[in-house]
């Protein structure tokens, strides 16, 4: 079935996942004074999202990206990949982490299922890494990300985003930690959301600073592929791996809008920078019956999707941060 396409023909292949808002990091741009609860339902539960993805791949998702907050901290995470991994039609199960336990757990998740793995690395600097994350891990987080390389994790990405503070040497020293890794850093830059502004002004700077560079030292654009997230990425004959920009402000960014987002309470959400969003949660029953009531709902609510976020006039419809709603 192939249901899941919007009022501008765009086709959703690709679902993102929230499977917690919680964050055990303090990433400056994202959660400056860590993560505070709130009061709220609980995160939905393995048999929810078993139900939850079953329904989306009948409509034609064939790629779950778990997200969060932080999908490591959840302790269930491993059942929750193998679950995932289990529907019949998801070929690619994929997790976004800030790294802080990969090395300890990156193999069973293999085991389970994982085949896309995203860690945010946002400088290789070590004193950098612990001002941006309030943590010392940066030596972890690379051996984690090694050691997927290592147990053969079909495809690792590392995500940076683009920051005033780590332009000076971030270029070159990525290009560095990709010569020899088979692996794509991916430049993001930096979103404007409700709890940023200030910090926003002071550290966005364009992707265009970047494309400078890297066509400076002989870097090409390669073509992208129908369910590949949002990235742009470059190629150069001396590295295995490649170097990418996601580029939220370019134009046209939205035109190739692939996924759908559902957040870790159930909510359907249409877009990064919408507002409220569809509550799931009372079909995630796994019933037959209620699968049909979820998949018409589902499809309902795709026809009221926006042609695209309004990012570049100031408006971060109600986006706190990215860990509230899985980035
Ligand atoms: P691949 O599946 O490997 O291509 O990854 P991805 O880029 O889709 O996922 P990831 O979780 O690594 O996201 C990287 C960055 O892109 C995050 O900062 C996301 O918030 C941002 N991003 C992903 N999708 C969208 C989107 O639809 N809109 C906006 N504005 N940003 C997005
Ligand atoms: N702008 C750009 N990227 C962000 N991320 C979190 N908040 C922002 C923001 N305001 C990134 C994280 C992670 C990815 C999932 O989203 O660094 O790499
Ligand atoms: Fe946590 Fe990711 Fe936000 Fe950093 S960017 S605080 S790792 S959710």
């Amino acid at each position: 079935m192939d249901r899941l396409i919007d009022g501008f023909g765009r086709r959703f292949r690709y679902l993102r996942l929230s499977v917690t808002e919680v964050c055990n990091f303090r990433c400056t741009y994202c959660l400056p004074d860590g993560y505070r609860k709130t009061a709220g339902p609980a995160f939905l539960g393995v048999d929810e999202i078993g139900a939850l993805v079953s329904t989306f791949q009948r409509l034609g998702i064939e790629k779950v990206r778990l997200t969060g907050g932080e999908p490591t901290v959840r302790k269930d995470i491993g059942q929750i990949i193998a679950r995932v991994a289990e529907v019949p039609g998801i070929a690619k199960v994929a997790m976004t982490t800030n790294g802080w336990n990969l090395h300890r757990h990156v193999a069973d998740w293999r085991a389970a299922g994982l085949t896309n793995l995203n860690v945010s690395i946002d400088t290789l600097d070590r004193d950098g890494f612990t001002r941006l994350t309030g943590h010392d891990r940066l030596h972890q987080v690379v051996a984690g990300l090694d050691q997927a390389l290592a147990i053969g994790v079909p495809t690792v990405k590392v995500n940076a985003v683009l920051l005033r503070d780590s332009l000076e040497n971030g270029f070159a020293e990525f290009a560095e930690f990709v010569r020899r890794r088979p692996v794509a850093v991916r430049f993001i830059e930096l979103m404007r959301t409700a709890d940023n502004a200030a910090y926003f002004t002071d550290q966005h700077v364009s992707g265009e600073r970047l494309k400078t560079w890297l066509g400076q030292e002989g870097w090409s654009p390669r073509p992208r592929a129908s369910d590949d997230g949002p990235e742009t990425e470059y190629e150069h004959p001396d590295f295995a791996g490649r170097i990418g920009l996601i580029a939220p402000y370019g134009a046209g960014f939205c035109d190739g809008c692939n996924r759908l987002r559902v957040t870790a309470q159930g909510l359907l959400r249409l877009c990064l920078f919408g507002q409220g969003g569809v509550n799931l949660r009372d079909l995630l029953t796994g019933e037959a019956e209620a699968s049909n009531l979820l998949a018409a709902r589902i499809a309902q609510a795709l026809t009221g999707k926006a042609s695209g976020h309004e990012l570049a006039r100031g408006q971060a419809g109600d986006t706190r941060n990215l860990a509230q709603f899985g980035g």
